[in-house]
């Protein structure tokens, strides 16, 4: 007998009518990542557009232009009198196209989704900082000084690696701040964090080569790694950090390993000394890089600052990135790499391919920012105020829910990770919870395998103090308002 085809149930989909992005292409988008993720199957059924335009409370008409786009493409077949499927053999390219990734990426998405938890700032949204506590009078005064003293010298290009003065003084801080063993030369100016990672990546890698990620880890991370067509192997984080020895045995000839060694996002473990010597041994001895992240060391609570792992390193196999999007504010894209000095001329190479060099004006003002004390003295501020933030919110989660939840990582950054038991969707809750203003990042997605735990990455920094436990009541309606069964097992849930 034939077999009889999955009912079509309605997917999550999420549209947004204030995005710049039409309806019609949310829902192609939508759709086209839930057919390569698989978490629509082929032969499956699904709804009739007027359902769909119905639950959504749109028009049928972009939901027809998404549908017709999605029939073009072969990602659906329509079947007179009964509907609209998933195309039943998806041809290979287009999973590949998506991800050229080991098997155990193929489910996870790149980073192109429009989700809630990507945008806004409502509480808990994650990289959100004290804005209203930066120092924008200092900063607009030096930015107006630069802007006025144009010189033939800042109109021109410049350096590949960036401006010598801001290399200078950033040196000095990593030096002195992170023991990071440097001299301004190896300093290359990069826009933010995530262009350190993809051009690190370019200069590291090749299509095919295996490369260590956390699991979990950052989705931006797996997002630039994918461009470069290199074979992803996520190893296991455990209470030490990333398990070296797992990582070995998974693939001990991995040219490169990407680590958050300070605080491993998403979930806040410092990597122990031994670990650290071994990550950097294994990497002597099999002339693999390491790729250390080091995006939010300047917070941490209940010590002083860790050292960074390149300060460790004998042998000159650490990449260092650091970024002013979590000190100062991520719109200015302004971030920093410490290069190995044999690997100098390659960086700045293929920073000339991309874009030349970075702009001038926030470059030259940042130095001054820094030179003058401002940049110490905001962080010292921010610390302080931050703390206060974190201690509120752990303190409202324990209120909240007891011994119900595990909260981790919270000696460090500006996020935290609570974890949710089995049987719970944070995608779902997530979903929901934007609805009411709520941005809840799920933990769910920091995972490339197929094993992953639900929970969500808590940001703290726009919250005030005062604030925390009314948000936190908020989250605790959220995640219970997601249907009785999993208000039972919420509450009958213990320690993970
Ligand atoms: C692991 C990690 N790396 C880097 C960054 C900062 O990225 P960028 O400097 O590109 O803004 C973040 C921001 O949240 C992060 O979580």
């Amino acid at each position: 007998m034939k077999k009889k085809p999955r009912r079509a149930v309605l997917p999550l989909i999420a549209v947004h009518r204030e995005s710049a992005r039409p309806l019609h292409r949310q829902i192609y988008d939508s759709f086209r990542a839930m057919i390569l993720e698989r978490r629509l199957q082929p032969g499956q059924q699904i709804p009739s557009s007027r359902t769909l335009a119905e639950e959504l409370g749109i028009s049928r008409i972009p939901v027809l232009s998404a549908y017709g786009q999605l029939l073009a493409e072969g990602y659906v077949e329509s079947r007179a009198g009964a509907g609209t499927f998933i195309t039943a053999s998806l041809p290979d390219e287009f999973v590949s196209a998506a991800a050229p990734l080991a098997e155990s990426q193929a489910s996870r998405p790149m980073v192109t989704e429009d989700e809630p938890w990507f945008r806004g700032s409502g509480a808990f949204s994650v990289g959100q900082l004290a804005y209203d506590h930066f120092p924008f009078r200092a900063w607009s005064d030096l930015v107006t000084r630069h802007a006025r003293r144009v010189r033939t010298s800042s109109m021109n290009y410049s350096d590949a690696m960036g401006l010598k003065a801001f290399r200078e003084v950033i040196a000095d801080y990593l030096r002195t701040a992170r023991a990071v063993q440097c001299e301004a030369s190896q300093i290359m100016i990069v826009n933010g964090s995530q262009h350190a990672l993809s051009l690190s990546a370019h200069v590291l890698l090749e299509r095919e080569s295996a490369v260590w990620i956390e699991e979990p880890g950052y989705e931006f991370l797996r997002a630039a790694l994918t461009l470069s067509g290199c074979r992803m192997i996520p190893v296991p984080v455990d209470s030490e950090g990333l398990d070296v020895t797992a990582g070995i045995a998974l693939g001990a000839n991995a040219r490169a390993a990407y680590v958050t060694p300070s605080h491993q996002y998403p979930l806040g473990v410092t990597m122990s000394a031994a670990r650290r010597l071994q990550l950097l041994e294994w990497a002597q001895k099999s002339g693999a890089w390491i790729v250390e992240d080091d995006y939010d060391s300047e917070y941490r609570y209940e010590s002083m600052p860790i050292a960074s792992l390149q300060g460790l390193d004998r042998g000159s196999r650490v990449i260092y990135i650091g970024t002013f999007s979590k000190t100062l504010f991520p719109s200015l894209r302004l971030g920093y790499m410490v290069i190995p000095a044999g690997l100098v001329d390659r960086f700045a190479a293929v920073r000339k391919a991309t874009d030349l060099c970075p702009p001038h004006l926030y470059q030259a003002a940042l130095a001054d920012f820094m030179h003058e004390g401002h940049f110490a003295r905001h962080i010292r501020k921010t610390r302080l105020l931050y703390a206060g933030r974190r201690s509120a919110l752990v303190e409202a989660l324990r209120n909240e829910f007891g011994g119900e939840i595990e909260i981790l990582g919270a000696a460090a950054g500006m996020h935290l990770v609570v974890t949710l038991p089995p049987g719970f969707s944070d995608r779902e809750i997530a979903l929901r919870a934007a609805e009411e203003g709520l941005r809840l990042w799920p933990l769910s997605t920091s995972y490339a395998g197929a094993e992953v735990r639900q929970g969500f990455i808590l940001g703290f920094g726009s919250t005030k103090a005062e604030e925390m436990a009314a948000q936190v009541r908020r989250l605790r309606l959220a995640i219970h308002g997601v249907g009785g069964h999993q208000k039972r097992s919420f509450r009958s849930f213990g320690r993970v």
